[in-house]
């Protein structure tokens, strides 16, 4: 199948090209940034098969624009909220993504910005590198102990459960918020479930994993501020515009809310002049949750995976748009 070609917009590790180019002719977008939405129109028009990420915009335009031979859109990325599925699936076109290889590594994050936020490890290492480390201090940098506080999560998918299971070797009380409601794993976790009002005024830390939806968007305002402790930490590492930066930014700055650990934002990335970045009591760090060897590792496999399937007319192994294969031979 030489003659079939995909375009891939940005380098990946190596090992997932490597699959790639055993199949297909494959173009990677060599610019550390992503290519404009224009550009990407014209790299990718006449290819079969789209390996995107989550800063391509993928959307009904793109693909008629590509051309009615798209064969597959694989994404990087378990979360897939810069592609319409719905328009992919009217063209008939497969849309994959990489659930489950990223779960942990994410979870291990959010407890890396739930400790640092609240140990104030970013802070004080500021305070170090500036040379304002004078002496020990019986009342300096104090935050809110982890060991048997009570953690809210907000999304009780795979990685809000892996947050979970962390939590339980903290000795924490969980209780979390999910659309779907129960789940049977609340029990596997000891954890909770309870109405997102309930979560809000009792969590000493609340950490976001659910994902970006109209239902989603702004989920975390100026009112859910004001339900939250004076104490509380907020974690966000699923996606930015679920919590409203503005109202986060009054919320931190007037002490509505202890601080906050973000590696999402609304936009993204962050303008050089948000206040947010003005603030001690907030961390912020560039989308990288999922950053391990091993993790990216096995996210270009999954996605090559994804493509080298579409592009054979076989089901893709993780397929956001099932519904594509309805009409086709199974
Ligand atoms: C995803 O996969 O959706 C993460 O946000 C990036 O790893």
């Amino acid at each position: 199948m030489t003659q079939l070609r995909a375009f891939v917009t940005r380098r990946i590790p190596e090992n997932g090209l490597d699959l790639l180019r055993k199949e297909v002719e494959v173009e990677v977008w060599p610019e550390p940034l992503q290519p404009p939405y224009g550009t990407l129109i014209e790299k990718a028009r006449g290819i079969d098969a789209l390996l995107c990420l989550l800063t391509d915009k993928i959307d009904a335009n793109m693909m008629d624009e590509i051309g009615p031979q798209l064969k597959v859109i694989s994404q990087m990325a378990v979360g897939f909220d810069n592609i319409d599925i719905a328009a992919a699936t009217a063209r008939g076109v497969p849309v994959g993504n990489t659930p489950g290889v990223l779960t942990d590594t994410t979870a291990d994050f959010t407890w890396a910005l739930l400790m640092a936020a609240s140990r104030r490890v970013a802070e004080g290492d500021r305070f170090t590198r500036a040379g304002k480390w004078r002496t020990w201090g019986p009342i300096d940098f104090l935050g809110p102990d982890i060991t048997g506080a009570t953690l809210g999560i907000i999304g009780f998918g795979r990685i809000g459960q892996a947050v979970a299971r962390r939590a339980q070797g903290f000795g924490m009380r969980i209780l979390y918020h999910d659309l779907r409601q129960h789940s049977e794993a609340g029990q596997k976790y000891g954890a909770q479930y309870v109405d997102l009002k309930t979560l809000l005024r009792e969590a000493d830390f609340v950490s976001v994993h659910t994902a970006l939806s109209q239902e989603t968007y702004h989920l975390m305002g100026e009112a859910q501020f004001k339900m939250m402790k004076r104490s509380a930490v907020l974690i966000n590492t699923a996606r930015g515009p679920i919590v409203d930066p503005k109202a986060l930014y009054r919320a931190l700055s007037s002490g509505t809310i202890g601080c906050a650990a973000l590696d999402v934002t609304e936009p993204e990335p962050i303008q050089a002049d948000d206040p947010l970045l003005t603030l001690e009591n907030a961390i912020i760090t560039p989308h990288i949750a999922s950053a391990s060897f091993q993790t990216r590792g096995r996210m270009a496999e999954m996605a090559a995976a994804n493509l080298i399937a579409g592009l054979k007319q076989e089901r893709l192994p993780n397929c956001l748009n099932p519904e594509v294969y309805r009409d086709r031979p199974a």
